[in-house]
C-alpha cells in the first residue's frame, strides 16, 4: 500500500512538480487563495494553514503519514503566514506522528560566510529570512524528528517559472532590467529538489538538511542561462548590477554545502549544465 502524502501549496511552484511527481504516493495538496492546474489523480483542499481548526480537519480528512511543507514563501502576503502555519502543521504533526518536511531557505543567512553548512548559526537580513528562521526554530522545538530542508533558489527548464517570466517581458521593452553580478546562489532545478525531498519523505532524517545545486552561479549568470535554454537573446536592456549599486540590502553569497544531503540521497543533485542535458534528452 502506498503512504498517504499531502504537499501544502499544492498550486505553488514547488508543490505543484512535487504532487506531479508523487507516483509511489497517495498524494493530495492544500490551496489557499490559487486555483490549482488539474493534476490527474490528484485531490486538492482547500485550507488556510493559519486556521487550526481547518488543520485539524483537514488531516481528519487525509490522514496522511506524511506531510512536504512547501506553503507560505516570500510571495504577496504569505509572510505573515510563514510561522503560524508552521508551528500549526508541526503541532499536529508531532501529536499525530505524521512524517514531517519543511521547506526553508539559504535566506535564513547574511551571505558574508558563504558556503554555509547545517551547522552555521542562521543570521537573516531581511523580513522573509527572519521569518523563516523563527519557524524552523520553532519546528525544531515542537517536532525534533522533523526535516527541514533549505535550499536555494529552483527553477524551471521546461516552462519559464514567474520570475523568467519577468525576464522575458523586459526582453520585449526597453526599460532596464538589472541582474546582480555578486549574489551567489546555489541554484537547483526544481524536478531535482523535488526527487529529492520525495526521497527524503521515505527517511528518517531529522533536522536541517541542505538541498542546492553542486555549482554557484550568480544571479546574472543564472538569468542568461535560462533565457538562452528558452531561446531568447539577451536584449540591451538587461543589465549587470552591483548589490551596492542597487541600493538594496541582500545577502551577497549564499552558497549552500549539500555534501551531507548527496550523501545521503540517490537523487544526483543536478548542475544547471547536467539538468539541461537531462531536460532536453
Ligand atoms: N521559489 C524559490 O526559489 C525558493 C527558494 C528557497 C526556498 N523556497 C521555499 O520553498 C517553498 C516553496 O516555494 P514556492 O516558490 O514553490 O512557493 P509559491 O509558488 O509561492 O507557493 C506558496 C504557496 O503557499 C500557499 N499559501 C500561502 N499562504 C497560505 C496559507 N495561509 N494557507 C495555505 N496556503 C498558503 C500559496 O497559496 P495561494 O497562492 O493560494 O495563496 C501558494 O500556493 C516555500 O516555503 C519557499 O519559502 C523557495
Amino acid at each position: 500500500m502506498k503512504p498517504r502524502l499531502l504537499v501544502t501549496g499544492g498550486a505553488g511552484f514547488l508543490g505543484t512538480h512535487l504532487l506531479q511527481r508523487a507516483k509511489e504516493f497517495i498524494p493530495a495538496g492544500t490551496l489557499h487563495h490559487t486555483a490549482a492546474t488539474a493534476i490527474p489523480g490528484i485531490t486538492f483542499h482547500v485550507c488556510d494553514l493559519q486556521q487550526p481548526e481547518e488543520i485539524r480537519m483537514l488531516l481528519d480528512r487525509v490522514r496522511p503519514e506524511i506531510i512536504i511543507h512547501t506553503a507560505c514563501s516570500d510571495q504577496g502576503d504569505n509572510l505573515s503566514a510563514i510561522v503560524p502555519a508552521a508551528g500549526l502543521l508541526a503541532m499536529q504533526a508531532a501529536e499525530r506522528h505524521i512524517r514531517f518536511i519543511h521547506l526553508s531557505t539559504d535566506q535564513v543567512f547574511d551571505g558574508t560566510a558563504a558556503p554555509y553548512t547545517e551547522t552555521n548559526t542562521p543570521c537573516p537580513i531581511n523580513p522573509y529570512g527572519e521569518a523563516k528562521t523563527r519557524a524552523e526554530a520553532l519546528i525544531r522545538t515542537l517536532y525534533p524528528q522533523a526535516t527541514i530542508v533549505r535550499t536555494s533558489l529552483f527553477y524551471d527548464l521546461g516552462k519559464p517559472d514567474r520570475q523568467i517570466q519577468r525576464l522575458i517581458q523586459a526582453t520585449q521593452t526597453d526599460k532596464p532590467f538589472q541582474l546582480f553580478i555578486d549574489e551567489w546562489r546555489s541554484p537547483l532545478w526544481v524536478e531535482t529538489l523535488a526527487d529529492a525531498i520525495l526521497e527524503l519523505a521515505n527517511k528518517e532524517v531529522a533536522g536541517i538538511l541542505h538541498v542546492g545545486g553542486p555549482k554557484s552561479l550568480n544571479r546574472w549568470e543564472l538569468g542568461i542561462k535560462l533565457l538562452q535554454h528558452f531561446g531568447i537573446t539577451p536584449t540591451f536592456n538587461i543589465k549587470k548590477c552591483t548589490i551596492k549599486e542597487s541600493g538594496l540590502i541582500r545577502p551577497k553569497n549564499l552558497t549552500l554545502n549539500s555534501s551531507i544531503a548527496q550523501e545521503i540521497l540517490q537523487t544526483p543533485l543536478l548542475s544547471f549544465q547536467e539538468a539541461q542535458k537531462k531536460a532536453t534528452k
